[in-house]
């Protein structure tokens, strides 16, 4: 059953998960730090998790990535949280050390430091729109929350999601105002006015036929947006936007920096990031996973 992970070894855990990119970016950080080490990835169905995971522990693996839909379903299987994990409530990496299992969370601090290695301006007292209300959405709203946001919308389909994403987070951030906004056009132009960055956190850009998750005029002039979706080529929203003279990222740089963090929790030093980027990249260009696109973590 985990023949997929052996002792000693890394791997990524999820469901569905064979357009992974990690399998190539870690191998890429392993060669370039002189690392003897596999990164495999494991298929595991929900209803396997917890018994592959104890076998998992059991040998034990140096560590796993772990992606949807396990970020959360997970943490009962753990012997310990570290704070990032606590933090946005899932976990996306495991440290296995003299057999106690910690997880983390390297969105959390992955999306922080794509902020800065992009470039993105300082969001101390600031307004952020975030698109989406799941995972990923919660790692980069409690991020902009710690980075001193005075005001975080808010917009996802399921608006009641949106809703409660906002209220579990408002006591732990007193001072910054988090705000459910409505998630079609009409509405939200409203609430518009002022952002200076606006993150794309949905699934939407995954497919050629998604619509965009909001319509790029829509956003102010000078603010930056971020499209945490990424692909061989840079997704229609990105486009767009760009098109329209804003300044735009795809999420590359964010899938980046998480596993540059998860190598750094399993190694105890820097992560080789420019030949984890190469790696990425070539693996992005040449389809070599078959990858077409994912979100962070994937
Ligand atoms: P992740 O951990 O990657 O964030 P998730 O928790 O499943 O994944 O969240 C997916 C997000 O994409 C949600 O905000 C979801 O909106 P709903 O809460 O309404 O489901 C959003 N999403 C997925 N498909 C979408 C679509 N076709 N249109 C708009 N939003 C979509």
């Amino acid at each position: 059953m985990t023949e997929g992970i052996q002792r000693g070894e890394f791997g990524l855990i999820g469901y569905p998960v064979g357009h992974s990119l990690s399998p190539a970016i870690f191998q890429g950080a392993f060669r370039e730090a002189g690392i003897e080490a596999r990164y495999t990835v494991l298929p595991v169905s929900p209803s396997r998790l917890k018994k592959t995971v104890s076998a998992l522990f059991a040998r034990p693996v140096g560590g796993i990535n772990v992606t949807v839909p396990h970020k959360t379903a997970i943490i009962p299987l753990l012997d310990g949280l570290e704070t990032s994990a606590l933090d946005v409530g899932a976990v996306n990496t495991v440290a296995v050390h003299g057999g106690i299992s910690t997880g983390y969370n390297t969105d959390l601090t992955g999306f922080e430091n794509s902020l800065t290695s992009l470039g993105v301006p300082e969001l101390s007292g600031r307004s952020v729109l975030v698109l989406g209300a799941g995972g990923a959405a919660r790692a980069v709203v409690v991020s902009v929350a710690r980075k001193g946001a005075a005001r975080v919308l808010i917009a996802n389909r399921t608006h009641s999601k949106a809703v409660d994403l906002a209220r579990s987070l408002a006591p732990r951030f007193p001072g910054v105002r988090l705000i459910p906004i409505p998630s079609d056009a009409d509405n939200l132009a409203r609430y518009l006015a002022g952002i200076s960055l606006c993150v794309q956190a949905t699934s939407l850009g995954l497919r050629p036929e998604d619509p965009l998750p909001v319509e790029p005029s829509l956003i102010p002039a000078g603010c930056y947006v971020y499209d945490l979706v990424y692909g061989p080529d840079d997704t229609a929203f990105v486009r767009k936007a760009a098109t329209l003279g804003l300044t735009a990222s795809d999420g590359r740089e964010m899938l980046l920096r998480q596993a540059a963090g998860a190598f750094e929790i399993w190694f105890g030093r820097e992560a080789p990031v420019a030949a984890m980027r190469e790696s990425l990249d070539r693996a992005i260009r040449s389809g070599a996973s078959g990858c077409s696109g994912g979100v962070p973590g994937a």
